[in-house]
């Protein structure tokens, strides 16, 4: 883990769960109702209202969108109420991470926030990522973007003294990932197919429990930014290269002040410094427990909040009398 520097106040670890939990209370009352807009609008609307209560001079530097795509938590727009006086924190956030999820009420729906000091979370555009993760324990360097998944898997095991068809790769199941699959089943390994929420795929090969050793394929920058502040807390390494299909893609990265449009990032290069990270399950899933309603009528969630600088995971459980 990284020296730790207190660049960013310790209070501010409980707010950001606070902050997590209001999104996922408000996404979770349209779990399974079939409205993916309905619930990451209220988990938009609740994840706003607890940002701006903070003492903070906050942006959002990953958001729902642009400024005239986005009426809410758009990218550049200034969250908290200590403006111009308190820390200055660049922001990314996912209210509702698997919208698609919490309207089927499937699992591993999150709500996710990730603050860093101002400059510290790439601005990735709102373009694809292809995204290439291992967790803790691996030499250094022992994934590389710029290898085959081949050889990838080759390595991975080698590290982990196992045979390759011994290996479990996470995938999002999308017909753009079929050549990828392909290779994978060639070489024979496990491969777990998510229908959605790359965010907790990522975040799974940290986790033994989940038997997942390596993350692979593409799925969206911002989301990728996510997964790579909880991995700088939790350990372990990531890859990502921006992916575009069009000219518009493109020009919306030389806005964002992307010059070299193939380059790899490390996991330090989309997240730096000091950083913490927050989720709150919507949706029971492999990281966290969703939100309940228990007979009493009180609200329970589950969360998390890490800390790069001292490395500090909090699990949180949370009853809400509301
Ligand atoms: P939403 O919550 O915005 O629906 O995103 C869900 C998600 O599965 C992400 O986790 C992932 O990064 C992205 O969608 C993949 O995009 P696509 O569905 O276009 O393959």
């Amino acid at each position: 883990m990284t020296e730790s520097t207190n660049a960013l106040d310790r209070v501010l670890v409980l707010e950001m769960v606070r902050v997590t939990e209001a999104a996922a209370i408000a996404a979770s009352t349209l779990v399974g109702r079939g409205d993916e807009k309905a619930a990451d609008h209220a988990a938009v609307e609740a994840m706003r209202a607890a940002l701006n209560e903070l003492e903070i001079d906050g942006t959002v530097v990953i958001g729902e969108g642009e400024r005239d795509e986005a009426p809410m938590l758009y990218i550049g727009e200034k969250v908290g109420c200590a403006q111009g006086t308190g820390p200055g924190i660049d922001i990314a956030l996912d209210p509702l991470e698997g919208t698609t999820l919490t309207a089927k009420a499937m699992p591993n729906a999150l709500a996710v926030l990730a603050i860093a000091e101002k400059g510290n979370l790439l601005n990735a555009p709102d373009v694809y990522m292809d995204k290439l993760a291992v967790g803790p324990g691996y030499p250094a360097g022992v994934i590389d973007l710029n290898l085959s998944p081949t050889e990838n898997v080759n390595r991975v095991a080698a590290a982990k003294g196992v045979q390759p068809n011994q290996i479990i790769v996470c995938v999002l199941d999308r017909p753009r990932h079929e050549k990828l699959i392909a290779e994978l089943r060639a070489i024979g390994c496990g491969i777990m197919l998510i229908p959605d929420g790359d965010v907790a795929g990522v975040i799974a090969v940290t986790n033994p429990d989940t038997t997942i050793d390596i993350y692979m394929g593409s799925g969206g920058a911002p989301e990728g930014v996510l997964a790579a502040a909880a991995l700088r807390c939790v350990g372990g390494q990531f890859q990502g290269r921006l992916l575009f299909r069009n000219d518009d893609e493109k020009d919306r990265a030389y806005k964002w002040g992307v010059t070299d449009l193939n380059r790899v990032y490390q996991l330090e290069e989309l997240a730096s410094g000091d950083v913490i990270f927050a989720a709150t399950g919507v949706t029971d899933g492999s990281l966290l427990a969703g939100v309940k309603r228990r007979k009493d009528g009180i609200m329970t969630t589950e969360s998390v909040v890490m800390r790069a600088s001292s490395g500090t995971i909090r699990w949180v459980k949370g009853e809400h009398r509301l």
